[in-house]
């Protein structure tokens, strides 16, 4: 958002290549780097060099975020005098005013980050130092001689404490890498170059991270971690589009393209739904759909009529599976029980009001915080918002917002459920709450547009997904819908900012498959 913000201000810079890498900046700066904003030049730091400098504006978001500048400095961005130029300065003390913190590297040439980074590496391997360097190179940026030639150095020089990661968004300048200069079979361009190769979806943060700790283990080679992604993720008409690797949207735009990144909607089948248990294999035919996390409905027979599976099940399962599991703990006294879900190997956990108090929610978030999984906690149709979540809303990353009375898959969604989620979501946004609202219960391709309004971003369905056999189709399904949800409530900002038409035209191409359901057929047939 920070680099939609910046780039529309100075009418000029790269929102592709930002987007293409959020995820890799993202992981870097916020999990696995050492670093300090407060003292940019601590020496214990890892390193982190922009060699593809041209993707700025999303690395200055990042710092920002991080708290290296205040994020209102991104206005400035490409302004005269400003520290955040069109390709990044390099940090030095004696230029504090001039250079941004935190930048080890000033890029804009192409092809030469990678040099940098081995002079870096080296010198800390011979001092000793355990500092370790990270590397973010393109693909077209590949095109250039000299990361080849550094390919050879590093590996000559066993250089295990570098880690170079590609941003393998397949687009270049003027157009696709493929066609300009093929880069493929990269992996094994790299493996002959003496590198370990790793490759992940850079767009999933669990990928990033596993590959990240995989490639500290390895001794005397540098590594590379591929990671394919796509120019331009997050905002639909840019996407895949080489016409935005360096192009401003229209500065009106703006408010839309913020809420288009605050409405991407996130698929989360439930597991207990359908025919009883096959779990492995429901797990496997959601995660080859696409879906985006599993969710585990944990149900003791006390605080629900019934009972599903525990932490033993998820644990055999985390096994098969890297999707995040998104863990509901539908269970009587969940203190003394969290333990085993986190070492069951779940990625969110939440727990419900009802079930604990305020000092054992605090408890439990503590141990959720500390194990690195986000926390989550869900509340029921009948139950009063209590006040006390409010104090607590920092370290909450999830708020389940129930459209049943838990128990069952294959319930009738609750209509009331929707004024409810409405009014909670108004007290979490006057409260700052930076996390997800998840609809659980009930939801399928009817209701998901009502509770993505309302203001849910997370969609648990179960009946929807397993309820019959075709569990791809379904899952295309809801993707359907809640793309439909998304640009009907991009529409309506449009309309609203007096833009309608504008808007339709710079999203043709996304807008045609969906005409008849967001009623603009005869927009689209007078911009022709
Ligand atoms: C309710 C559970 C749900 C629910 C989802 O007890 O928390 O996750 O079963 O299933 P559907 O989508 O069928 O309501
Ligand atoms: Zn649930």
């Amino acid at each position: 958002m920070l680099a939609i913000q910046g780039i529309a201000e100075a009418g000029s810079g790269h929102p592709g290549a930002s987007f293409s890498a959020a995820e890799i900046m993202g992981v870097l700066y916020f999990h696995k780097m050492k670093h300090k904003p407060s003292d940019p030049l601590w020496e214990g730091r890892d390193y982190f060099v922009n060699s593809k400098a041209h993707s700025a504006p999303g690395f200055y978001a990042v710092l920002a975020t991080a708290g290296y500048i205040e994020t209102k400095e991104i206005k400035t961005l490409r302004k005269l005098g400003s520290r955040l130029q069109g390709h990044p300065v390099r940090y030095s003390e004696r230029q504090k005013n001039h250079s941004f913190p935190g930048i080890e590297y000033s890029g804009g040439s192409e092809g030469i980050g990678l040099s940098v980074s081995i002079g870096i590496a080296l010198a800390k391997k011979r001092d000793g130092q355990k500092n370790r360097v990270y590397t973010l190179i393109g693909d077209g940026e590949s095109n250039e001689g000299q990361i080849w030639e550094a390919a050879m150095a590093a590996s000559k020089f066993k250089l295990d404490n570098l880690v170079a990661i590609l941003d393998r968004n397949k687009i270049q300048q003027d157009g696709f890498t493929e066609e300009i200069m093929p880069l493929d079979p990269v992996r094994d361009k790299w493996a002959a170059f003496n590198w370990n190769v790793v490759e992940v979806n850079g767009h999933k943060i669990e990928q990033i991270i596993d590959a990240l700790s995989r490639v500290e283990k390895v001794e005397d080679k540098p590594s590379i971690i591929i990671a394919n992604t796509t120019k331009g993720k997050g905002i639909k008409h840019m996407a895949n589009n080489p016409q935005w690797h360096g192009k401003a949207p229209p500065k009106k735009h703006t408010p839309i393209l913020l809420e288009e990144l605050q409405s991407e909607i996130l698929i989360a089948p439930s597991i207990i739904a359908g025919e009883p248990e096959n779990y492995e294999e429901k797990v496997r035919r959601a995660e080859r759909a696409g879906a985006d996390l599993i969710h585990l409905d944990i149900m003791d027979g006390k605080f629900v009529p019934t009972t599903s599976f525990f932490a033993d099940t998820i644990k055999h399962l985390r096994k098969i599976s890297s999707i995040p599991f998104d863990t509901h703990l539908m269970i009587e006294k969940p203190i003394n029980h969290v333990e085993e879900y986190i070492d069951a190997g779940c990625d969110i956990i939440t727990v419900h009001v009802e079930a604990c108090n305020e000092s054992e929610f605090v408890e439990i978030n503590k141990m959720l915080l500390k194990a690195g999984i986000s926390p989550g906690i869900a509340i029921n149709p009948g139950t009063q918002f209590p006040s006390w979540i409010i104090e607590h809303l920092n370290n909450i990353d999830v708020m389940i917002i129930m459209s049943v009375n838990p128990g069952f898959a294959g319930q009738k969604f609750i209509p009331d459920a929707l004024d409810k989620m409405a009014e909670i979501v108004k007290t979490l946004k006057s409260n700052n709450y930076k996390g997800f609202i998840e609809a659980d219960g009930g939801i399928d391709a009817t209701t998901l547009q009502q509770v993505f309004d309302a203001g849910a971003r997370i969609m648990v369905a179960g009946n929807a997904v397993y309820g019959s056999p075709d569990i791809n189709s379904n899952i295309i399904q809801l993707r359907h819908k809640a793309n439909v949800a998304i640009e009907t409530k991009l529409l309506e900002l449009a309309t609203i900012n007096d833009m309608r038409s504008d808007w339709i035209k710079s999203r043709k191409n996304m807008l045609i498959p969906l005409a008849k359901e967001l009623s603009i057929e005869e927009d689209l047939h007078a911009i022709k």
